[in-house]
């Protein structure tokens, strides 16, 4: 549902100022479950996610009010511990509630998450290092989850596992003895979690290393935090400006969160200048092709910003190569972008994607297959000759705030319809 309706052509140029981060304050959601107390969360995004998160922690018990960007949530009242599929299919992240749950009531009951369709998106992460601290989990279409003895244990991910990183570190701070992970996931939402549940009492030390060590303590307590500026929402501004040969400032971001993408910027032939809490970006008259761009855990270049990448490389003059190393599906935005009369070829892995930068992209009415597929066609369109319709706009929705509004902040023609 919903459409987004851009004329392209035009340079974009202007200060947009960034919201927080989505994948930071979803696991902190579920950390409010921890506390049985008050926690007060600022810089939240005003995004679908935000809005499913809030009706679960309500359905959970919690009360729950939302000022502006400020969330404020008393988890004392809490008395359920079962999330059925109404919630969790809206997005992948309802299975954080799972580590929140089991580290408040010992127990859980959540169905299987929904979410982006990024290929399988397997959970045996969770369920095996969940099952290490002592949890009994079984799965008959929900996850029926009891931990009468939670216990810290020494884990190691095959993957480094975002999801399965928060889900442990949300069930390791109540449990008993010590935890030490290995082979974490070392994104900046890790270390903005760790963060979070710190100045809640927690013990955690390592959070952003490939190693967190979690020393369980017996209680936790209120909590009032500002969750860090969305490097991806960042990313999506600086690829729009890129691919219209306009400039761009991000107020309100933190650089260091973009080390991997600022760079790639810079060989596409972009020039950024950086403060503490701002960057901008003032492109070439045309972008550069990039000869190798490769998705990896971070500090590599983030997933969630191939597909915007994808989109600005298709009118880079030159070859360039893309391949996602995370997903083992997230190429939807290709067919929809070769709607544009981008020259993208997908290798027989359906990993490996070949861009033939071309002089202009053509409008077309295309649709978003996810959340940043969805980025990546806006962004095409603000490129293209004509006008582009993004359909399926609801899966922006779950990202960005206001993207409508942000762009125009910057000068472009997009509106949204419902
Ligand atoms: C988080 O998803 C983000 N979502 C994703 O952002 C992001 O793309 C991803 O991390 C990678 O950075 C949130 O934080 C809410 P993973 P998550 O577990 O936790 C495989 C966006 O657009 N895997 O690191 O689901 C999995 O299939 C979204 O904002 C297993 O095999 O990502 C994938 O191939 C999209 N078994 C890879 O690991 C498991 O148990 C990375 O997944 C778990 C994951």
């Amino acid at each position: 549902m919903g459409e987004y309706h851009i004329i392209g052509g035009g340079r974009l140029s202007g200060e947009v100022r960034v919201s927080g981060s989505k994948n930071a304050v979803l696991p902190m959601f579920a950390a409010m479950m921890l506390n049985g107390s008050e926690s007060i969360l600022h810089n939240c995004p005003l995004i679908q996610d935000t809005f499913t998160s809030i009706e679960i922690l309500k359905h959970l018990g919690c009360t729950v009010t939302l000022d502006g960007n400020t969330v404020t949530v008393d988890s004392q009242g809490a008395y359920a511990w079962h999330l059925p599929e109404g919630f969790t299919r809206k997005m992948r992240s309802s299975i954080l509630f799972m580590g929140g749950l089991i580290g408040r009531f010992r127990k859980a009951d959540i169905s299987l998450p929904g979410g982006c369709k990024l290929g399988i998106r397997p959970i045996d992460l969770h369920i095996k290092t969940l099952s290490a601290m002592g949890c009994s989990i079984q799965e008959n279409g929900m996850l029926i989850c009891r931990a009468d003895h939670l216990k810290g244990t020494r884990i190691h991910l095959s993957f480094p596992s975002v999801g399965a990183t928060e889900n442990i570190m949300l069930a390791a701070v109540l449990a008993d003895g010590e935890t030490v992970l290995l082979n974490a996931a070392r994104e900046p939402e890790i270390v903005d979690l760790a963060r979070f549940l710190k100045a809640m009492g927690a013990d955690i030390h390592g959070a952003g290393s490939d190693t967190i060590v979690i020393r369980g303590v017996k209680k936790l307590h209120s909590v009032e935090y500002r969750a860090m500026p969305d490097r991806i929402v960042a990313g999506t501004y600086l690829a729009a400006a890129a691919i219209t040969a306009g400039e761009a400032t991000l107020t309100d971001v933190c650089p260091l969160d973009l080390v991997p993408v600022i760079s790639k910027f810079a060989e596409m032939g972009c020039h950024i200048n950086e403060t503490a809490d701002k960057i901008s970006l003032k492109a070439p008259p045309r972008l550069q092709f990039i000869s190798k761009l490769e998705t990896q855990p971070h500090p590599g270049f983030p997933t969630d910003l191939q597909a915007p990448f994808v989109a600005a490389l298709s009118v880079a003059e030159g070859a360039s190569v893309v391949e996602e190393n995370v997903f083992n599906s997230r190429s939807g935005h290709i067919p929809e972008l070769t709607r544009m009369k981008a020259d993208i070829m997908v290798m027989q892995d359906g990993r490996n994607f070949v861009i033939r930068g071309t002089e202009k992209l053509r409008g077309a009415a295309v649709e978003a297959t996810d959340l940043r597929c969805g980025a990546a066609l806006i962004i095409a369109g603000l490129a293209a000759e004509g006008e582009t319709i993004v359909t399926e706009g609801h899966h922006v929705e779950r990202g960005y705030e206001d993207i409508v509004r942000d762009l125009r902040e910057l000068g472009a023609n997009i509106r949204h319809y419902s």
